[in-house]
């Protein structure tokens, strides 16, 4: 009757025995203590049970000793439980440097999948083995949640904003993707499949499928079609900030503050220029919100992160 039903996903990522690890001592924990309080309720009823109808109990005043113990072992216990849990939950959410980047955009009802090399994917995702992988995902219309059990992953995928995760397959297969958010009418339809593929194998398929040109020279033709490049220009008297070698820096804003400019910096100077203007720059750039699909603003991205240094003018 079970065959074919497994009980548990099978562990395919790297995190997978840590989460599980932390899963069956929760579990164990919880059986034991249940297990012991149970005993000790029947063990207690029938021990001390009335035995004539006129009996009173012994008065009791409290034992310090015992009170003690009582705080103090749950104490130790769920304080284990946090800085096991969190270290978990660091190590999920800091992915390592050498990450493979992968753009995610997930829509009513399907999973768009951008390799830096361009290669595009609807609903299934090609990764090799044994690296790690990082997808920076967003959302096109309503909240959806990627959630691939085999890596024991999982992470809301939000309208306007990236969120991360990352995961560094151990064995090659196929792995379901659910969404696991209530998302409208064909919710338990979006799902797909992370297909975990040998090094030499997954380069095959990157160099078979790409059709057009990388995410970030895609993303060179765009800026170019909108005409950004008029006034975003490689040398300092553009009526925008210089691009070249921008990513990663830390700038100062016009009214004080600063930001870093990152992925979600990027997006918003896009869909809302005024936000967060860069000092020494009037707001003068219009809004490119609904004019650049999600999939453009990430190709955007990937252009202003590839630009350098050494070509500005
Ligand atoms: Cu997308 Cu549920």
């Amino acid at each position: 009757m079970w065959s074919g039903t497994p009980l548990f996903p099978v562990s395919a990522s790297t995190m997978a025995p840590r989460v599980d690890a932390l899963y069956f001592f929760l579990v164990g924990l919880t059986a034991f203590f249940s297990l012991l309080i149970g005993s000790l309720i029947v063990y207690y009823a029938v021990r001390f049970r009335r035995r004539a109808p006129d009996a009173i109990g012994a008065r009791i005043e409290g034992g310090a000793v015992l009170e003690i113990t009582w705080t103090v072992v749950p104490l130790v216990i769920v304080m284990g439980i946090f800085v096991w849990g969190a270290s978990v939950f660091f190590a999920m959410s800091r992915p390592p440097d050498d990450a493979l980047n992968v753009y995610v955009v997930g829509k009513q009802w399907m999973w768009k999948f951008q390799h830096l090399s361009g290669v595009r994917e609807i609903n299934e995702l090609h990764v090799p083995v044994g690296r790690p992988v990082k997808l920076v995902m967003t959302s096109e219309d309503v909240i959806h949640d990627v959630f691939v059990p085999g890596f024991r992953v999982k992470a809301d995928v939000i309208p306007g904003r990236y969120t991360q995760i990352w995961f560094e397959p151990t064995r090659t297969g196929r792995y379901h993707l659910f969404c696991a958010e209530y998302c409208g009418t064909r919710h338990s339809g979006m799902v797909g499949e992370v297909i975990v593929m040998e090094p030499d194998e997954f380069q095959a398929w990157v160099a078979g499928g790409r059709a057009e040109g990388s995410l970030a020279s895609e993303g060179a033709k765009l800026f170019r079609d909108l005409a950004c490049n008029t006034c975003h220009r490689p040398v300092a008297q553009g009526r925008g900030p210089v691009l070249e070698g921008l990513f990663g820096r830390t700038v100062t804003l016009e009214g004080g503050g600063t930001a870093v400019v990152d992925e979600a910096y990027i997006r918003e100077a896009i869909v809302d220029p005024g936000a967060r203007v860069a000092q020494g720059f009037r707001p003068v750039m219009p809004t490119y919100q609904g004019i650049v699909t999600e999939d453009g603003l990430l190709q955007l991205i990937e252009y202003v992160k590839s630009l350098r240094d050494e070509d500005r003018r």
